[in-house]
């Protein structure tokens, strides 16, 4: 029988110190009070994503496209996520696996090397894919982006065996189980779509003052040890790292980059979601629990917020250090995380939570979700503009190219979920 596929993510919460059950919920973290009461949460204003800076209604999709867009997309770069550089120019690639059969023969696999900078001792990054052997023509795929090495979650002797940081701050080699549990590849395979994988750490490691391991360091002046405030923090970071994989699937024959989906869970949720919206050339998203920071409201504060996520003591180095500004002055923020679920229009973007996920606030997913339908209707896109929240378990709201789904359960991507992001892929892909 299979192994449970990423149920292990459920140890994301004891691994990152944030306890999932009600009776343990912290009620303080990094010394800030945390709200879980429904009637607490304050009112708060949106801004309208159907209103230009200079008062234009947007009224068609063109408007949407070639104004409002950018003014949004050029905030969220600026105040959140932070600024990236382009593609390197002496990047290059090493397909050192070129394609050998796996899982019985009905896949084939390509591992490829991918040099960030001219220096090929080190900037690199792993990539493993997974081909149906089947297809006649080339295949569409899911790019997932782990917290761990390739060949820790998928059971494939074949596997280079990766690095990953240690707790301590070491690379070190990934020679043994990882705490994330596997990811059964087969069934991707099995619906006729390809399967890759990266891990985050090649591109940047997920801690503070990772930045002197990672590739932001490459990009820094001389003499300066951190990003200005409107660069990029880690998840811009890891965001650029999948551009680089999409970069390599354009020059594959078998791959149809243009029908390349992006998977990612919590922080790794937030990333797909920007990776997505920032990179067009991806086709679609399916980010998993990406709550605070990812598409969750900000203005609402229920779970964690954005002052406890950019405190200086947490997570403050995965975003552009301006966002930390906005902490204490929401209102002054020009953009909700509404706005991020928009800026992926008209493209698919499924948002996958859990019930019990209160730290992550399911509801306020889903309430940007809603927020964000009408631009998805100037496409003429399905979006939940007014239905009722889900409850858990039910996927009436699912298959629309604005997706959305609460599971029940917690902080994890279930078995049961990557059937779910499977029939969302046949559908949409
Ligand atoms: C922490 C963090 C969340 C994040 C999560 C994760 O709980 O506060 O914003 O999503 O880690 O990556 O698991």
């Amino acid at each position: 029988m299979k192994k449970a596929t990423f149920t292990a993510l459920l140890s994301l919460f004891s691994m990152f110190g944030l306890a999932q059950q009600p009776a343990n919920r912290p009620t303080l973290v990094a010394g800030i009070p945390v709200n879980y009461q429904e009637d607490s949460v304050a009112a708060y204003n949106l801004p309208r994503l159907l209103t230009c800076s200079d008062g234009q209604r947007v009224t068609s999709s063109k408007i949407w496209a070639k104004k409002r867009r950018p003014e949004l997309l050029k905030w969220v770069e600026e105040i959140q996520f932070g600024k990236m550089p382009a593609r390197p120019k002496a990047m290059s690639f090493n397909v050192f696996d070129k394609g050998t059969l796996a899982f019985g023969g009905k896949a084939l696999r390509k591992q490829v090397t991918v040099y960030f900078t001219k220096d090929t001792s080190d900037w690199k990054m792993n990539l493993v894919v997974y081909l149906p052997v089947a297809a006649i023509k080339p295949s569409p795929l899911l790019l997932s982006i782990s917290f761990a090495a390739y060949n820790q979650v998928i059971e494939d002797s074949g596997l280079l065996v990766g690095t990953i940081w240690s707790r301590e701050g070491k690379r070190i080699k990934a020679d043994k189980p990882s705490a994330f549990g596997k990811i059964n590849v087969e069934q991707f395979i099995d619906a006729g779509i390809g399967f890759a994988m990266v891990y985050y750490g090649d591109i940047e490691p997920d801690f503070k003052d990772g930045i002197k391991y990672g590739i932001r360091s490459k990009y820094l002046p001389a003499g300066q040890t951190d990003v200005n405030e409107n660069e990029w923090g880690a998840i811009s970071a890891w965001a650029w790292g999948l551009s680089r994989a999409m970069d390599y699937f354009q020059t594959d024959k078998q791959i149809d980059s243009k029908r390349v989906a992006l998977q990612g869970a919590s922080r790794l949720g937030k990333t797909v979601l920007w990776a997505g919206i920032h990179d067009t050339r991806f086709k679609m998203v399916i980010a998993s629990i990406s709550g605070e920071g990812g598409a969750a409201l900000a203005r609402r504060n229920y779970g964690e917020t954005v002052q406890h996520i950019t405190d200086p003591s947490r997570y403050l180095y995965q975003f552009a250090p301006k966002y930390h500004s906005y902490a204490t002055q929401l209102d002054k923020l020009p953009f909700d995380a509404h706005a991020l679920v928009a800026l992926m229009a008209p493209r698919p973007l499924l948002l996958q939570t859990g019930s019990t996920d209160y730290w992550s606030d399911p509801k306020g997913e889903f309430l940007s979700a809603q927020a964000a339908s009408p631009v998805y209707q100037l496409f003429n896109k399905q979006a939940p503009a007014t239905s009722a929240m889900p409850a858990a378990g039910d996927t009436s709201l699912l298959m629309n190219e604005l997706g959305y789904f609460m599971h029940e359960g917690g902080h994890t991507v279930l078995p049961t979920d990557w059937a779910h992001f499977i029939a969302y892929m046949k559908k949409y892909l």
